[in-house]
C-alpha cells in the first residue's frame, strides 16, 4: 500500500489548494484565487511529472506494457494540461464566468482520472512493485 498511500495524499492535497481557489474566485478575488491555483497547478504538474517519469516507466518495464493503463493516464495528463493553460487566461482576464465554467470541465476529469489511478493503476503498482516500493516513494519524493 506504500506507493497508493503516498499518491492518494498527493491527490488530496492537490484537491485542497483547488477547492481555495475556486472558493476565492466566487467572492471575486482573483489575486487570492491566483495564489491558491497556481499552488495546484504547480503541484499538479509535479505530480504528473513523478507519474510520467518514476512511476509509469517502472510500471510499464516491469509489467512489460506500455499500451495499458500508463497510455491512457499519459493521454488524460495532456488534457488537464490543456485545461489548466485555459484556467490560467481566465484568471489573468479575470473573466469569471469562464474560470468556473473551465475549472467544473477540469475537476470532472481530473476526479475520474485519480479515481483511476487510485482504483486501478495505483492497486496494480502496489502488487507488483512491491519489492521496489520503499525506493520508488522515496525517489519521487526526491524528485
Ligand atoms: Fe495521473
Ligand atoms: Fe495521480
Amino acid at each position: 500500500m506504500e506507493i497508493s498511500n503516498y499518491m492518494r495524499e498527493e491527490h488530496r492535497s492537490c484537491d485542497e489548494a483547488f477547492a481555495k481557489a475556486e472558493q476565492a474566485a466566487s467572492s471575486g478575488d482573483f489575486k487570492e484565487a491566483f495564489k491558491h491555483f497556481e499552488e495546484f497547478m504547480i503541484d499538479t504538474l509535479k505530480h504528473f511529472s513523478k507519474e510520467e517519469e518514476i512511476l509509469f516507466p517502472t510500471f510499464e518495464e516491469v509489467s512489460g506494457s506500455t499500451e495499458g493503463p500508463t497510455q491512457v493516464m499519459r493521454y488524460e495528463h495532456g488534457q488537464v494540461r490543456e485545461l489548466l493553460e485555459q484556467l490560467k487566461n481566465a484568471i489573468d482576464s479575470e473573466d469569471k464566468e469562464r474560470f468556473f465554467s473551465v475549472a467544473d470541465t477540469l475537476m470532472i476529469l481530473l476526479q475520474q482520472h485519480n479515481m483511476k489511478e487510485e482504483q486501478m493503476l495505483y492497486a496494480m503498482c502496489d502488487r507488483l512493485l512491491a519489492p521496489q516500493a520503499r525506493e520508488l516513494v522515496e525517489k519521487m519524493k526526491e524528485h
